[in-house]
């Protein structure tokens, strides 16, 4: 088994334990997360929905919160394994792109997988093509 392999089972796990935890009582679809450093801390996240429905977190943002509010420094994060169970490896939302493309490392890679086989992988790239970047606050014609 190589090593990534090996740390994509790892993540796997976490992630899967995370997804045991979710909070999903409205829409009964368990997401859990799990990312880890270069230096290879490991951060997990589970969806945690709310009776006031827009107040849901993706368990995506849950794993890379809890990342940063441990001193995890953005840009550090360079793998990111997403699991729902099942036999279909959903690929993460929307807002959810913005933020991993926001935080995790260039070139970095983010995996869906499910309780069984299907697997689907982006580099982060990929996962967000054409992204709104902290370069845009910076636009010298905006006069605001
Ligand atoms: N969800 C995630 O946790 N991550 C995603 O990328 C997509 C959706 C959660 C939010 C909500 O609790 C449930 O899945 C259904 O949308």
């Amino acid at each position: 088994m190589s090593q990534s392999d090996e740390l994509f089972g790892t993540l796997k796990a976490r992630a899967a334990r995370a997804a045991r935890h979710s909070h999903s009582p409205y829409s009964g679809f368990a997401v859990g997360a799990a990312v880890t450093t270069e230096g290879g801390r490991i951060f997990a996240g589970c969806n945690v929905e709310n009776a006031s429905f827009g107040l849901t977190q993706c368990a995506e943002r849950v794993a890379l919160a809890a990342a940063v509010a441990d001193g995890a420094a953005p840009g550090s994060l360079s793998f990111l394994v997403i699991y729902t169970p099942g036999s279909t490896a959903h690929p993460p939302c929307g807002a959810c792109r913005q933020v991993i493309h926001e935080l995790m490392a260039p070139g970095s890679r983010v995996v869906s997988c499910c309780e069984g086989a299907d697997t689907k992988a982006w580099r982060i790239e990929e996962c967000l093509p054409d992204p709104f970047t902290p370069e845009a606050l910076r636009d010298p014609s905006q006069s605001g």
